[in-house]
C-alpha cells in the first residue's frame, strides 16, 4: 500500500498553518506581522513559505500595506486548507489526506478499528482499489475526483445503520446543488445522479455487536472532474462527472468544504432528533418513486412499482415486496 499522509490537524508545518489562516479569512487581507506573531515564526519566515506556496500553485496576492490573501488554491485536497475551510461540531476536526491508497474506506476501517475517534475523514487524490457496492471496483483516478471516508460513532442499534445514508446521500446531494447549481436526483439505495446518470456513490460499512454500533465508515465517491476517457468502458450503468454536465470544473477543496459541512448538520439533526429530516429530503430527491423497477440480488429478480421506503432504508414495493438490498433498474 503506498501512502503518503501530506499532513493531518496535529502535525502540520507552517506553509500549511498559513494557508488555513488565509483560508479562515475568507478573502481578507492578512498582515504579515499578524502571521508572524500568530505562528511563532519571523516576518521573512512567513514571506518564505508564502513564495514557496506560490510554487506550489497557491495564487497569494500580496500588498505591502495590508498583507496577504488567498485569492486561490491549487487542485489538491490538502488537510491543512481543508481544515481551515470546515466549520463543524463533529464531523472533519481531523483530515488525514493521502496522495494514493488502496481504498479509504478500508484505511478509515482500520483506524476506527485502532480507536480513531468520531468525526475523522480519510480522503486520497486516487484509490488503486477503490470499492463498489455489491463487491465491485470503484475507478479512482487521480488528480479528478473526490474519495472520501468518514469515521462515525452513532449511539445506536445496528438494525438502525441504514438511517446514516440517507444523511450521506442527502449531504452529496445538496453539495452538488450548492457547488454545481445543478439539482441530483437519488436512486435507492445510495446513487446519485444527474440526468439519469450516476455521478456519486456511496458504499457504508459498519462494525456492530448484537445491541450496539462500534462504528460506521460512510465512504463517499463523487466523480467531479472526471473525462469521458477515463471512465471504464464495461460500466453496468450510465455514469457521468459533474464537469462533463456542466462543462465546469468543480473546485474539489470547496466541494468538499459544503459537502462536510452539510453531513456534519445532518449528523447533528440525527443524533438531536433521528432521520426524519433527512428521510423526507431524501424522498422528496428520490428519482425512483411511483416507477415500475426490476431489481436484481444475487441472481434473484423482483419487479414491482416503487411506492416507498421503509424507517431502515429498505425499498418497498406495490407487490408487497420489502427490498433490502440489490441492484434497481428502471423499467420493467
Ligand atoms: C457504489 O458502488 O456506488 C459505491 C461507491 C463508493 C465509492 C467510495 S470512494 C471512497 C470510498 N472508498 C472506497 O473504497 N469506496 C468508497
Amino acid at each position: 500500500m503506498k501512502e503518503s499522509a501530506r499532513g493531518d490537524s496535529s502535525s502540520i508545518g507552517t506553509a500549511e498553518k498559513i494557508i488555513s489562516f488565509l483560508a479562515e479569512g475568507e478573502n481578507l487581507f492578512i498582515s504579515g506581522e499578524e502571521l508572524s506573531r500568530s505562528l511563532g515564526v519571523s516576518r521573512s519566515a512567513v514571506w518564505k513559505q508564502i513564495k514557496a506556496l506560490r510554487l506550489e500553485g497557491f495564487n497569494i496576492a500580496a500588498e505591502p500595506s495590508r498583507g496577504y490573501r488567498l485569492v486561490s488554491s491549487p487542485d489538491r485536497l490538502r488537510a491543512a486548507a481543508l481544515k481551515g475551510l470546515i466549520e463543524c461540531s463533529r464531523i472533519g476536526k481531523r483530515i488525514i489526506s493521502l496522495d494514493e491508497t488502496v481504498s479509504t474506506n478500508s484505511v478509515a476501517f482500520s483506524m476506527a478499528e485502532e480507536g480513531e475517534t468520531e468525526g475523522t475523514i480519510v480522503i486520497a487524490d486516487s484509490q488503486s482499489s477503490g470499492k463498489g457496492r455489491l463487491g465491485r471496483r470503484w475507478t479512482s483516478p487521480a488528480g479528478v475526483n473526490l474519495y472520501c471516508s468518514i469515521i462515525l460513532r452513532p449511539p445506536i442499534q445496528p438494525v438502525a445503520a441504514p438511517q446514516l445514508t440517507f444523511l450521506s446521500v442527502v449531504a452529496v446531494a445538496r453539495a452538488i446543488e450548492k457547488v454545481c447549481g445543478i439539482s441530483p436526483r437519488i436512486k435507492w439505495p445510495n446513487d446519485i445522479l444527474v440526468d439519469a446518470k450516476k455521478v456519486a456513490g456511496l458504499l457504508n460499512e459498519m462494525s456492530a455487536e448484537t445491541d450496539k454500533v462500534n462504528f460506521v465508515i460512510l465512504g463517499i465517491g463523487v466523480n467531479l472532474n472526471m473525462t469521458k476517457e477515463q471512465f471504464p468502458d464495461d460500466l453496468r450503468h450510465p455514469a457521468t462527472s459533474l464537469f462533463l454536465e456542466t462543462g465546469k470544473k468543480v473546485d474539489r477543496t470547496q466541494f468538499v468544504r459544503v459537502m462536510i459541512q452539510e453531513l456534519d448538520e445532518l449528523y447533528s439533526g440525527f443524533l438531536a432528533d433521528g432521520y426524519g429530516a433527512a428521510r423526507s429530503e431524501w424522498l422528496e430527491r428520490s428519482r425512483l418513486n411511483g416507477e415500475m423497477v426490476t431489481v436484481t440480488d444475487s441472481g434473484s429478480v423482483k419487479k414491482g412499482r416503487v411506492v416507498g421506503i421503509d424507517g431502515f432504508g429498505a425499498l418497498l414495493l406495490d407487490t408487497g415486496e420489502q427490498i433490502l438490498s440489490g441492484d434497481v433498474v428502471i423499467g420493467e
